[in-house]
Order: structure tokens, then sequence, then C-alpha cells
């Protein structure tokens, strides 16, 4: 049989293994912010129906130093952790995974788009994961480069799994501001006849669209890319706070619990404890444990010093 380690993040054999009770494990993790740890041996210790939302933003396919994950072998290497994550999830809990497409460097699909981003929504899919919408993450600032017959990658997906049909969704959470102007808004709701049908009878009661105060944001989420914004030491892979904000806020309760598998440096959980979820993380690589806790301890001293001069003033 062919030699594949290479194409797995091994184990590290210092890992540190979890408690052997299951609330034991969720407890160090919310406690920490960070743990450092292996999520393939974590996840499957998480107590059932505990999890609120896990948000996460695995490895991509053969991309970065820290793993070399084969595109063909993407959907093997991921689907154990998806299925510990399944019971570990309340009944309105939700995945919200972030992935984006590669183009195939070898093999018979060489130069084109590889497809292990659609086997895995399948394969979740399958697994029982209720694929409930896909999310395009528009990246204004991407870096253009040398990308052969196709354009700079200027967005990343984020796909919504729910473990059963009444997810919690936030809608009002993510709203944004209308691009009408107040004036035109309230001239609209005076209106005496408010539908207004197209020519096909198509029609929508206009006097409805304002109610809510703010506008649905729809399933493109633009956000600038950030890059090495952390102490210097940076991950090379860290994703900005605002995504993360916008996927917490709306698929998660306040005070519930997040966990990010892939935790990298934090974000995932820097920004739910700010939006008052108890959150934690596993990160297989111990210098990006150093570098999430610090920014964890960094951004509560901020949050405190911040309501103190609230309360002063
Ligand atoms: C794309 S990065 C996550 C970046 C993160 N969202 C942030 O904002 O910094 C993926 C992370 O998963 C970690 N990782 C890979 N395999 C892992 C495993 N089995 N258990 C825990 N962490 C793992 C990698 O070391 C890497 O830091």
């Amino acid at each position: 049989m062919a030699n594949t380690d290479h194409l797995f993040i091994k184990t590290l054999p210092s890992t540190p293994k979890p408690p052997a009770r299951p609330t034991q494990a969720l407890d160090k993790l919310l406690e920490e912010g960070v743990t450092w740890g292996d999520a393939a041996l974590w996840l499957p210790r998480l107590p059932e129906n505990s999890v609120d939302l896990f948000f996460t933003s695995p490895p991509y396919a053969d991309a970065r130093s820290y793993s070399r994950i084969h595109p063909d072998r993407y959907v093997e290497w991921f689907l154990p952790f998806a299925r510990a994550m399944l019971p570990a999830t309340t009944t309105t809990g939700s995945l919200a995974l972030n992935i984006k497409n590669r183009v195939a460097k070898s093999g018979p699909l060489r130069g084109q788009r590889h497809p292990y981003v659609y086997e895995l929504v399948l394969a979740l899919q399958h697994m029982g994961w209720r694929w409930i919408e896909t999310y395009i993450w528009d990246k204004p600032n991407a870096v253009p480069g040398r990308f052969g017959p196709r354009t700079k990658d200027a967005f990343e997906y984020v796909y919504h799994f729910a473990k059963g049909p009444q997810p919690i969704f936030n809608l009002d959470a993510i709203r944004v501001p209308y691009k009408t102007a107040p004036e035109e808004i309230e001239r609209r709701k005076l209106r005496a006849t408010p539908r207004k049908n197209t020519e096909a009878g198509f029609g929508r009661e206009r006097s409805r669209t304002y109610v809510h105060g703010a506008a649905d944001p729809g399933n493109v989420v633009q956000v600038a890319q950030t890059y090495n914004q952390h102490y210097g030491v940076a991950h090379t892979a860290a994703m900005p706070e605002r995504l993360a904000e916008f996927f917490i806020k709306a698929l998660s309760p306040e005070h519930g619990v997040v966990v990010d598998p892939f935790a990298g440096s934090g974000t995932t959980s820097v920004v739910a404890r700010r939006l008052d979820r108890r959150a934690g993380g596993l990160e297989i690589h111990q210098e990006y444990v150093a570098v999430a806790r610090k920014r964890l301890e960094t951004d509560r001293s901020l949050e405190k010093r911040s309501e103190e001069v609230c309360r002063a003033d």
C-alpha cells in the first residue's frame, strides 16, 4: 500500500489528551478559550447536545505549511470531525464551515477546479447534517496574482449546516441599514396602494418592506480579508473578526456555547466571548495556542477598560 501519511496532518505525539469525562472536556475548552489538542481526539469526547454552534475554518486542501491534505483525500480527512460534531450539537444548533475552492495541481484534473468542496457538502448532507444555506464571503481586497486562465480568487464559502429542522437563525441580529434614503422610505410607507405588481402579475406588499427597521443582508457577506494582524507572530490564515461576528450573531443564542475545532489564532473565541457567548476552541499547534490565548487576554482587558470608561462617563 502506498504511504499516504504525508497527505494528513499527523497527531503530534505530545498533544494533550482530553479528560475522560465529557463535561470536563467541554468545561476545559470553555475555560481556556483555545485549548492545545487534536480535534480528532477531543470532539468525540464532547457531551451530547452541548454545543450551539461549531464555527470553523479548517485547513484548506493542500494550502498551508501547517497542513498538507491532498484535495483528493479531503473528504475522507474531514468526515470523522463532522461525525463527532453531529451528536455534540444541540437540536437547534449548527455547523458553519468556511472553505474555499482550489485548482488541482496534479492528476487528471490538473489545471481545473477541484470538486472537493462540493463532494464534502454532499457527504455532510448524507451524514445527516441539514444543508441550510451557502454563503459567499466576498473579499473586496483579495490579492491579485497569477491564476492561469481565471481571475483572482475573490470569494470563499461559508456553508451552514444544521442538526435539526429548526436551527437558531437570528436575522434581526445581522440586519444592515436600508439602502433607500429615509425620506423615500417614509414616502413609500404612505402610499395608498402599497402593492405594486409587475406586468407578469407578481408583486409585493411594499408597506411591509420597512417594518423591521433594517434590511436583510442577503447571503453574500462582504468583509475585507485581514492579513497577519495578530502580534506580528501571525497565523497566516486568520479570519477577519467581522466574518465570525456575522455567523455567531445569526446562528447562536446569547450565552450559548460556540466551539471552533480548528481555532488557529482564536478569532472565533475572541469574537464569541465579546458577543456574550461561552466559547472554546481546539488548536493542534502549540505556538498558535499561545497567540490565541494572548489575544483573548488582551481583548478581555480592553473590554474591561472600555466598560470602566463607560461607567465613568
Ligand atoms: C485555517 S486555520 C484557522 C484559522 C482561524 N480561523 C483564525 O482565525 O486564526 C486552521 C487551523 O487548524 C489547525 N488544525 C489542523 N488540524 C487540526 C486538528 N486535528 N486539531 C486541531 N487543530 C487543527 C491548524 O493548525 C490551523 O491553525
